[in-house]
């Protein structure tokens, strides 16, 4: 008997099957650890990033935005120490030639994937993808694919303020693609060698630091629980100290209650003044800031807030995916908060024969800039049954009354209550969703 329990399993599948998310080169046996986003997949993608840049913009303190390159100087690299530190420790096992994480793996114990223990010795693995400018092959052509997008934000801390009419205290938020030679990338969008993330670099005095780091970490909580996800399993972790990187003074994770363990959605850092002194210092440019106050010169100190759009979407769908049984028959559905879901809405009419006569509500919508979709073939359950699936919270139904009484049934995704509407209301009825 199948379980009701969301595994990674039936998350993939459902991925596949209605067009979320593909193995990237599929039908050249895939890229490990690269995916596409299909047609859905692309909208709900995008509805997350507008959910963070609308928490961005509807933020008390001023942010503004960067979209930063994603091909990084070297230089900016060796200044923030990716170069010298930012990789991972690799053992090969020299019987099947498997590569593993370390600290993944007991290397008292045998190679999990071939049952022989013959490790290689530990060694660092670097994590970033290396590749040259232009046509001379010299190693002082050679750039970097960003590791992360935060360093785009500190290489142009000060172009920002001399351009922008912000003063200290006041954010820089990008989202943007990274990369990372992940040596087991695993578990689907959980761990990718190519992802996106959604970064917000605040910048403060070092005394309004710890009370900065306090607030943000409240307002990312309360931004998850808004999307809706379950705050039962959402939690705050913060860092030991020996788990600290080099330039954080405390980290607190958020992390998430996945099917294979509580794991990190987003990391919150105070990154004191490191990254902003060590360009200042690599560049030999001043990045610190004048006090008209104090008329002394000082390198404002930063708060971090660093999410993958990618995990964020894995951990909405773990979160949304959900099996009931109606009327005997087995129902998968994604309650997925309205705005988010990729199809906001679905007209549907009872039989083909009223097509013709409620094009006009879901082309009107459309217009309207909805996203709205209208189906009209199968049966009126198995069309319900794609559109549950598929997270869409309402759908209105046109039926052979429809035609007389101007009204359509709308039918709620997740509490399956259906009532008779006016059709000049079916508009207000998905404003009022959205507004939830
Ligand atoms: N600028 C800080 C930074 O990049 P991180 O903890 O390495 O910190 C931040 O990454 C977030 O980016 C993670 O919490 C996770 O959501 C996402 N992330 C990191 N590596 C990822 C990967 N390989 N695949 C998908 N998402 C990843």
């Amino acid at each position: 008997m199948s379980s009701n329990k969301v595994t990674l399993e039936k998350i993939v599948s459902l991925c596949k099957r209605r067009g979320f998310v593909f193995q990237s080169a599929e039908i050249y046996s895939g890229l490990n650890g690269v995916y596409d986003f299909g047609p859905l997949g692309a909208k709900l993608k995008q509805n997350i990033k507008n959910s963070w840049i609308d928490f961005v913009n509807k933020a008390e303190d001023e942010i503004v935005f960067l979209d930063g390159s994603i091909l990084g100087a070297q230089a900016v690299w060796k200044a923030s120490g990716h170069t010298d530190n930012f990789s991972d420790p690799l053992v090969d096992c020299q019987n099947c030639k498997k590569r593993f994480r370390a600290d993944d793996i007991d290397l008292e114990k045998a190679c999990p994937a071939c049952g022989v223990k013959k490790w290689t010795d530990v060694r660092q693995f670097k994590l970033m993808f290396e590749t040259e400018l232009g046509a001379v092959s010299d190693k002082s052509n050679i750039a970097y694919l960003r590791p992360e997008t935060a360093q785009s934000i500190f290489v142009n801390f000060k172009n920002v303020m001399n351009s922008s009419r912000v003063k200290i205290p006041f954010g820089i938020a990008q989202i943007g693609k990274a990369f990372r030679n992940e040596i087991t990338p695993k578990q689907f969008l959980f761990r990718m060698r190519e992802f996106e993330q959604m970064e917000l670099e605040f910048f403060c005095k070092e005394e309004n630091a710890e009370k900065f780091f306090n607030k943000w970490v409240e307002l990312r909580i309360n931004y998850f629980k808004k999307l809706g996800l379950n705050s039962e399993k959402i939690r705050t972790r913060p860092h030991e100290k020996d788990e600290l990187a080099h330039y954080s003074k405390s980290c607190v994770d958020v992390e998430y209650n996945f099917p294979f363990g509580w794991k990190e959605l987003e990391g919150i850092a105070y990154r004191t003044d490191y990254d902003l002194k060590q360009h200042a210092k690599h560049s030999g440019k001043d990045l610190s800031v004048f006090d008209q106050e104090t008329g002394e010169s000082y390198y404002p100190h930063v708060i971090e807030c660093s999410v993958g759009v990618d995990r964020l979407f894995l951990t909405i769908l773990f979160d949304a995916y959900t099996e009931d049984e109606i009327e005997g028959e087995k129902r998968t559905s994604l309650k997925l908060h309205p705005q988010i879901a990729p199809i906001t809405a679905a007209i549907l009419p009872l039989s083909k024969k009223l097509s013709n006569n409620c094009k006009n509500i879901y082309e009107s919508l459309k217009q309207k800039g909805y996203s709205i979709q209208f189906d009209d073939s199968g049966s009126i359950g198995k069309r319900y049954r794609r559109q549950d699936e598929i997270g869409t919270p309402v759908c209105f139904t046109f039926d052979f009354d429809s035609v007389q009484d101007n009204k359509v049934t709308a039918r709620n995704r997740d509490t399956l209550k259906q009532e008779r509407i006016s059709i000049d209301q079916v508009e207000n009825y998905i404003k009022n969703l959205l507004e939830k």
